[in-house]
């Protein structure tokens, strides 16, 4: 197991009242850091920062809004106002209205690109403006999903929103690689954070969605944890507007889709048979001949 220290590193989580955004603000605290468990949920949010202090960790609760400017302008500056500055911003709050497009109403669109999107831009400026004035660098993790990768039905507001924090992400690391601030993507395939949140999906999606993982399990939160703390660390000072997705190879492509079991013959044109010595206008024309399964023709699936 590797041991992060973040001993004295002033670190906020959004949405840390819950789920993986908990695990991961419960994984700095531990490993030394003063986290800030940044949420909506009071009641959840203040729960899991006085577990952390009966656990003689440093953490307070601040209720923040994250589609809300004011709202997250506060939370720096009360976090600033409590431990002199600002380490490290790990966004993680999030929502899942899943429904198709033509089901979909404005609302719920806005409220789900709101809170993943709008969310990231707002909490990203307020931090980078207290890193920037700092002077001594800083680490931002935004969650994205491997629902901004690869399209999912019932996910558009989902994906596009996380797709979106991606090219931020990317965008700002630019912006923000001249003051040695990072900016990365750690994107969770589906996690199992029964215990943790009541946001898990039902068992059946649950083991459909494992069926398609090249390493046929759920992700574990500790998982996603190690690795934004590892973004986060001196050690990964040259990663910069990069994006980790940690799904087993869930992203890698389709699992249930194995190699054509017909293979296609470019068509060789009258032309270029004329051309080519011997005859076969591709290389690979002798080899695609001979991988071809008798009988069932030129057809790609
Ligand atoms: N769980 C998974 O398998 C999985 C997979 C891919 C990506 N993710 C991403 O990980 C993150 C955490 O997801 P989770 O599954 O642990 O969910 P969760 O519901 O357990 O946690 C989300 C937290 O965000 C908070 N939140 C919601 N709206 C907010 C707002 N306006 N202001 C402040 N806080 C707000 C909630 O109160 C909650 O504590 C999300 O960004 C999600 O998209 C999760």
């Amino acid at each position: 197991m590797i041991r992060y220290s973040f001993e004295g590193k002033v670190v906020i989580v959004t949405g840390a009242a819950s789920g993986l955004c908990r695990a991961t603000l419960e994984a700095f605290v531990r490993a030394g850091a003063r986290g800030v468990v940044a949420d909506i949920n009071e009641e959840g949010g203040r729960s899991v920062a006085d577990g952390l202090r009966d656990a003689a960790g440093e953490a307070m609760f601040i209720r923040t809004d994250v589609r809300d400017t004011k709202s997250v302008d506060d939370l720096v500056q009360r976090t600033v106002e409590r431990w002199g500055g600002l380490d490290v911003l790990v966004n993680c709050a999030g929502v899942g209205v899943h429904k198709t497009v033509v089901e979909m109403t404005d609302d719920e669109w806005d409220f789900q690109v709101d809170t993943q999107q709008r969310a990231v831009f707002l909490t990203c400026r307020a931090a980078a403006r207290q890193m920037i004035a700092q002077g001594r660098g800083g680490r931002i993790v935004n969650f994205g999903s491997t629902g901004g990768h690869v399209g999912r039905v019932r996910a558009a507001a989902h994906g596009t929103s996380k797709a979106g924090i991606v090219h931020f992400t990317k965008v700002l690391a630019l912006e923000l690689g001249p003051h040695n601030i990072t900016v990365n993507v750690v994107g969770p395939g589906l996690i199992d954070i029964r215990g943790i949140s009541n946001a898990f999906s039902t068992n059946e999606y649950a083991q459909r969605f494992a069926n398609e993982v090249p390493l046929g399990r759920l992700g574990r939160p500790e998982e996603i944890a190690n690795t934004v703390m590892f973004v986060a660390t001196e050690e990964a000072s040259f990663i910069n507007g990069h994006a980790i997705c940690v799904d087993g190879g869930y992203s890698a492509g389709k699992l249930s889709i194995d190699g054509p079991h017909r293979t296609v013959h470019a068509p060789v044109s009258a032309d270029r048979r004329r051309r080519t010595p011997g005859g076969v206008g591709h290389p690979t024309g002798p080899a695609v001949a001979r991988s071809v399964v008798p009988g069932h023709g030129n057809l790609i699936n």
